[in-house]
């Protein structure tokens, strides 16, 4: 159901690591509102607290403190924590997740892989999303290579086609081109601008400026 409220909400988000006397703080008093529609990049130096910050916002990890919400549901700081299980409902059917790494199974095929998503969560009718999936991000031929067999360019997008298989509110991607030539890059650039013009709500993070400004709201650190 579209709600008019921002999807994604955070307030003085922190998070703080502690090491013996070391106290890291990986992310430093966040606020934001990321709307439906919005293709939103965070850019910073490596280290910067881009991932952690990421998957705070993609309900993977807990804050320190401060308050996060996604659409009119607290996820974080107002109440009880939620449970386990509202936590993997909200992670199913909100968001897509696009890691640093592509954390493809390498023993899958790219159709395998794109399907994992419905493995996991038990959910029926995956055939005839896959094939549309595989199909709008140009992996039909490639659907029975392993990811050994498949160009970088090529793994991102399946990477991208296993997060979009869900049919998720909010794509999150965390370094997206990082491990791509320039080319690849503009292709994957290009494939989330198309998907962001067709509604998809983006949220990137990537330590590449030029990246960043790809998104139509950038939002220097
Ligand atoms: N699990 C952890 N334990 C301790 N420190 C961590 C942990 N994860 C990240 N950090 C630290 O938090 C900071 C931000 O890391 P990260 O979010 O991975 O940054 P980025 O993605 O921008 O490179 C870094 O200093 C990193 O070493
Ligand atoms: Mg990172």
């Amino acid at each position: 159901m579209a709600s008019a409220l921002p999807h994604v909400t955070a307030e003085n988000l922190m998070k703080i690591y502690r090491r013996g006397a070391e106290e890291i703080r990986a992310v430093n008093d966040v606020s934001l509102s990321i709307g439906e529609g919005e293709f939103v990049a965070f850019t910073g130096p490596s280290g910067s607290g881009k991932t952690t910050l990421i998957n705070i916002l993609g309900c993977l990890d807990n804050p320190t403190s401060g308050r996060l919400s996604i659409g009119e549901r607290s996820i974080f700081g107002d109440g009880a924590p939620l449970g386990e299980g509202m936590l993997t409902d909200i992670r199913r059917d909100i968001f897509g997740y696009v890691f640093q790494k592509f954390y493809l199974i390498p023993t899958l095929t790219v159709r395998e892989n794109v399907m994992l998503p419905f493995v996991f969560f038990k959910k029926m009718g995956a055939e005839a999303e896959v094939e549309n999936i595989l199909r709008l991000l140009g992996l039909d031929k490639r659907r029975n290579h392993l990811p050994g067999q498949i160009s970088g360019g090529e793994m991102q997008r399946v990477a991208i086609a296993r997060a979009l298989v869900n049919k998720p509110r909010v794509l999150l991607a965390d370094e997206p081109t990082g491990n791509l030539d320039s080319a690849t890059s503009e292709e994957i650039l290009n494939l989330l601008e198309s998907l962001n013009r067709s509604g998809k709500t983006i949220i990137m993070v990537t330590h590449e400026p030029d990246v960043g400004a790809r998104a139509r709201h950038p939002n220097p650190q």
